[in-house]
């Protein structure tokens, strides 16, 4: 029997929203929760060739492990400590990453891209994420995020800009661009794997990645499966 929340109709996004520590399973299996997080259980089973009824178990006993660390629970927060908590944390952390790891890749480009030429295009593909992505964020922290604050706080906002679902939906297609391109980086990289050849800045350079790509699904996730959705909800509450 399929537990009730893991029916096939259930959207990946709200499920880890619900148990956000089901998050490592989906990851696991490569289903993307994030960007990814409108399908249904059914069709992200379908993308993996999995069948769903079989997953459902799979995501009923893992429901059931002891949570495995400092998990947030973003469906439990307001929406200004949500906006606060993923400025602090994804935020910060990427500002510190990125510049780093796309100095990395230039070295490891430099060094070895005779070697491997797909290592020209890691260097192109993590400076333009990089680049992308502080724009991204400015407009989130300048723009977005303080609309929502100011929403929760006087019940509706004076946007000169329309509904707050114009900037939502912009920031969701640069989430796309996002996702897109660290899947690139771990097709570039064989999975981030290196070979035997690789030296120890390529090694540190795949482990960068490696986290990279957990941490922006989570980010992406807490952004487009919970603010969004909860900041739309509460503007049209406004406005009923
Ligand atoms: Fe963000
Ligand atoms: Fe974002």
């Amino acid at each position: 029997m399929i537990h009730s929340s893991f029916s096939p109709d259930a959207t990946v996004g709200n499920i880890v929203a619900a148990q956000p520590d089901l998050a490592r399973l989906f990851e696991r299996v490569g289903i993307d929760y994030c960007c990814g997080g409108k399908r249904t259980l059914a069709q992200a089973c379908a993308g993996k060739g999995l069948d769903p009824a079989a997953f459902a178990v799979l995501l009923a006993a893992a429901a059931k492990l002891p949570a495995a660390g400092p998990t947030v629970d973003a469906r439990a927060m307001s929406l200004t400590a949500l906006a606060d908590h993923i400025e602090q944390t994804h935020h910060c952390y990427l500002k510190e990453e990125l510049p780093a790891l796309a100095e990395k890749a230039d070295r490891v480009a430099g060094k070895h891209g005779g070697r491997d030429p797909r290592l020209l295009v890691v260097a192109e593909t993590i400076r333009a994420l990089a680049g992308e992505m502080f724009h991204h964020m400015a407009k989130e922290e300048q723009i977005l995020f303080p609309l929502v604050r100011e929403l929760e706080r006087a019940g509706t906002v004076a946007s000169h800009c329309g509904s707050i679902a114009n900037p939502i939906r912009q920031m969701e297609l640069e989430h796309d661009g996002a996702g897109a391109a660290v899947a690139r980086l771990r097709e570039l990289t064989d999975g981030f794997v290196p070979d035997a050849a690789a030296c120890n800045t390529h090694r540190a350079m795949l482990a960068g990645f490696a986290r990279l790509e957990s941490d922006l699904h989570a980010h992406v996730h807490k952004e487009n499966n919970v603010l969004f959705p909860r900041a739309l909800a509460l503007e049209a509450h406004a406005a009923a």
